[in-house]
């Protein structure tokens, strides 16, 4: 039962009443998804989608309404639809409101990941921002775009941890932290949901996929996950419970199993954790198909089974498996599915409807999309979202930044003068012919007489091969510029890979422009953490600028010629060979630790090493360079001794050592030596963006409930222990001032 604090009265007897007028059809109606455009000719519209890519004109989608859906709709038999057509989802509402017996709206979904026609950078790279509030603007930014299309449900934010770079959907999320991820789901949701969106429109946030998604075995998408319940609890549960403090209204079901059940019919995720113990009153809803895949799970005899075991769990709505319109009305009239679970998810449903106050504004003004879509403060946002986004990795002898007087600069590479690509994964709403190159950012600094640029090769594939023109302009110029990396195709749903070094023919680019000796600075695009050693190994300066949405190329010029100072920290660790992989920070210490002396048997200290390999990334959560220099030094701790009732006060002083503003992320770490169950050997628990000038110095100070510290005990219940505590204050998880306290029972 969800909590009654959390339920509007007033809703309630709305919800109530309506309920009463519905017949059994009409109420499965509720909890349908269909696509607006069904039947569509999928392939049809991907060619298309190319066409416009290769060609650079602008790609719509011109589909008419679909008569099925017309029809479905007008009789009631569906909910909510996932389209971002103005002019059909406006007709979808009159039919709803005006021609249906009842006359409730649509819920209208989509997919609005990282931004609606104004791209943001992807996800994975908006958290290396670590700046919830200006992704709370974005996502506003986002919504208010997408809430002049008549959406008033985004399937976002995704809030899955990742520690595995070889799955295609870390993109779309915040990276391995579940504290971070769970800050950065907050602001999303914030923004989603903004009660300041155009024309008084209201948006429902979605986090997704409910859950342990992200933990997929060996980086494939949609594979088996096992993981223990407290680890579940501890590390996948808690950015979904942020979300939902900071009101999320509705959460996806997620596809993977975990220890041998689905998610889309796990009756302990989505009835025990998140009704009885959250008593959360939201939505569920099951991801594309979800329900009728739990046949190939080989949980489920057939649809209708399907059906029965997914309501029973707790998904309301169906997305388009079409299970709960074939299957739910004999299913209740046979008595395998009571009537009363039924009008639960109903009466969720309504609710939701009620709260976005669709029955009072369904349809959307049709000239609201002139002031909002790509609006200047929103191409603005996204301009900071990117230059904040880029980490910069290397930067050997300060090549960095560049000298925009003087220089002549090759740029080589296949993303140097790329459209498409840098809008990313899950931009479906985005066109390519609003993305601005990094050829045309360097065009804002450089006179064309001191700029050259050279394609080289393509992303993949063999050819072309310029390598010849390439290492003759990079001869001709004084510094070279390389843009390489993955295309948006290379990550995302259904997008995972095996190795993750550069693809085609980059790495003998590379080399070849390497070896001319000029100062090489490597630009990287990429939808995760890539595995390129030798890539590092040979550039004197390398900057991640990931997929960074429509103003990437402004935004890494920007920072290349120091117009900007990067400021990005990693959320995700980059790993020196696929075989470390899954790698996160916050691993355990196991009983014999890489970094410590180990237990000597037959002569030997035996570790938990690689033969190979060191066992730390080649650059680990938190790390990111600046053109400033900082330096931290006088930690406090205010009290030693502190009860679980108590907060942790701890600070430092940073000073900007350097003759440049810039921006220090202070990150605060705190390690329980001993629990009655094993503990991570860091946990992030607080962070501060600290903008410094030239001498500049700043304390930081960071107060933690000692709450925070909890974590599922033996017993699984969760709580602080008592015992020795360690904690850091400084600029990434692998260094730090080191200080202590202790957590007692009485003070
Ligand atoms: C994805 C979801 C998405 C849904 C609707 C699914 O394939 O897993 O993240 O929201 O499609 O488009």
């Amino acid at each position: 039962m969800p909590d009654p604090a959390l339920l509007d009265p007033q809703t309630e007897a709305r919800v109530e009443a309506l309920l009463n007028r519905m017949t059994l059809e009409e109420k499965i109606g509720q909890l349908v998804l269909e696509n607006a455009f069904a039947p569509v000719d999928w392939a049809a519209v991907i060619a298309e989608q190319k066409l416009a890519d290769e060609t650079g004109r602008p790609f719509h989608l011109d589909l008419s309404e679909s008569p099925t859906i017309v029809e479905h709709t007008r009789a009631g038999r569906v909910s909510a639809i996932n389209s971002a057509d103005l002019r059909i989802n406006n007709r979808l509402q009159r039919v709803a409101r005006e021609e249906s017996r009842l006359g409730i709206p649509l819920l209208v979904g989509n997919d609005v990941i990282h931004g609606f026609r104004t791209i943001f950078p992807i996800p994975l790279a908006e958290s290396c921002t670590w700046n919830p509030a200006l992704l709370e603007r974005a996502s506003l930014a986002a919504a208010s775009e997408a809430a002049t299309m008549g959406i008033n449900w985004i399937f976002a934010p995704m809030v899955d941890v990742a520690r595995d770079p070889r799955w295609g959907r870390i993109a779309e999320g915040a990276g391995e932290d579940p504290y971070l991820g769970g800050l950065m789901a907050q602001a999303r949701v914030r923004g989603f949901q903004s009660p300041n969106l155009p024309g008084g429109a209201r948006i429902s946030a979605c986090p997704k996929h409910y859950v342990g998604y992200g933990a997929g075995e060996a980086g494939r998408d949609y594979n088996t996950v096992d993981l223990s319940e407290r680890t579940l609890r501890d590390v996948h549960l808690p950015p979904f419970k942020a979300a939902f403090d900071a009101g999320a209204a509705s959460t996806m079901s997620a596809f993977n199993e975990i220890g041998g059940v689905p998610g889309t019919c796990n009756a302990f995720l989505l009835r025990k954790v998140l009704r009885e113990e959250w008593g959360w009153p939201g939505v569920v809803v099951s991801d594309f198909n979800s329900i009728g895949e739990l046949v190939q799970h080989g949980v489920a005899r057939d649809l209708r089974e399907a059906a029965r075991l997914s309501i029973l769990a707790g998904v309301d709505i169906d997305m388009e498996s079409g299970a709960y319109g074939r299957h739910l009305a004999q299913l209740v009239n046979d008595g395998s599915v009571p009537i009363t679970v039924v009008n639960d998810s109903v009466r969720r449903v309504l609710r939701l409807k009620f709260s976005l106050g669709l029955f009072e504004h369904a349809t959307i003004d049709e000239g609201l999309a002139a002031g909002q879509i790509l609006r200047a403060e929103h191409r603005d946002l996204a301009l900071e979202v990117a230059r904040q986004s880029m980490v910069l990795l290397k930067n050997d002898g300060d090549v960095l930044p560049l000298a925009a007087q003087g220089l002549h600069v090759a740029v080589i590479g296949p993303l140097a003068d790329d459209r498409a690509d840098l809008l990313g994964t899950w931009a479906i709403t985005g066109q390519s012919a609003d993305v601005e190159t990094v050829l045309e950012g360097f065009r804002s600094y450089l006179d064309p007489d001191r700029l050259s640029h050279v394609r080289g090769c393509a992303i993949e594939g063999e050819k072309p091969f310029e390598v010849d023109a390439a290492v003759a302009t990079a001869r001709a110029a004084d510094v070279v510029v390389l843009v390489l990396g993955e295309s948006a195709a290379m990550s995302g749903e259904s997008h995972s890979r095996a190795t993750l070094g550069l693809p085609g023919r980059q790495a003998a680019l590379l080399d070849a422009v390497a070896a001319t000796g000029k100062p090489l600075v490597v630009v990287l695009m990429c939808g995760r953490p890539l595995v390129v050693p030798a890539l590092i190994e040979k550039a004197d300066a390398l900057l991640v600028a990931w997929h960074g949405g429509i103003r990437a190329g402004q935004a890494v010029a920007d920072l290349v010629f120091g117009g900007a100072n990067p400021s990005g920290k990693l959320t995700a660790s980059w790993p020196r060979v696929e075989g470390q992989i899954p790698i996160y920070y916050a691993h355990k210490s196991t009983g014999r630790p890489a970094d410590g002396a180990g237990t000597t048997q037959w002569h030997q200290p035996f570790r938990s090493t690689y033969l190979d390999v060191p066992t730390a990334p080649l650059f680990a959560f938190g790390e990111g360079l600046s053109y400033a220099r900082f330096e931290f030094s006088a930690l406090q701790v205010a009290e030693r001794r502190l009860t679980d009732d108590g907060v942790l006060r701890v600070s430092a002083v940073v000073q900007n050592i350097s003759h440049r503003a810039g921006v220090e992320v202070a990150q605060l770490y705190v390690r329980d030596l001993t629990g009655s169950v094993t503990r991570p050997v860091k946990e992030l628990k607080g962070f501060h963006r600290v903008e410094l000038g030239p001498g500049e110095s700043r304390t930081v100070d960071f107060q933690v409930p000692v709450q925070s510290l909890g974590f599922h005990r033996l017993d699984l219940t969760f709580g602080v222990e008592p015992g020795e505590y360690r904690v850091w204050i400084g600029p990434d998880s692998t260094q730090g001032l080191e200080g202590e306290f202790e957590v007692v029972t009485e003070a």
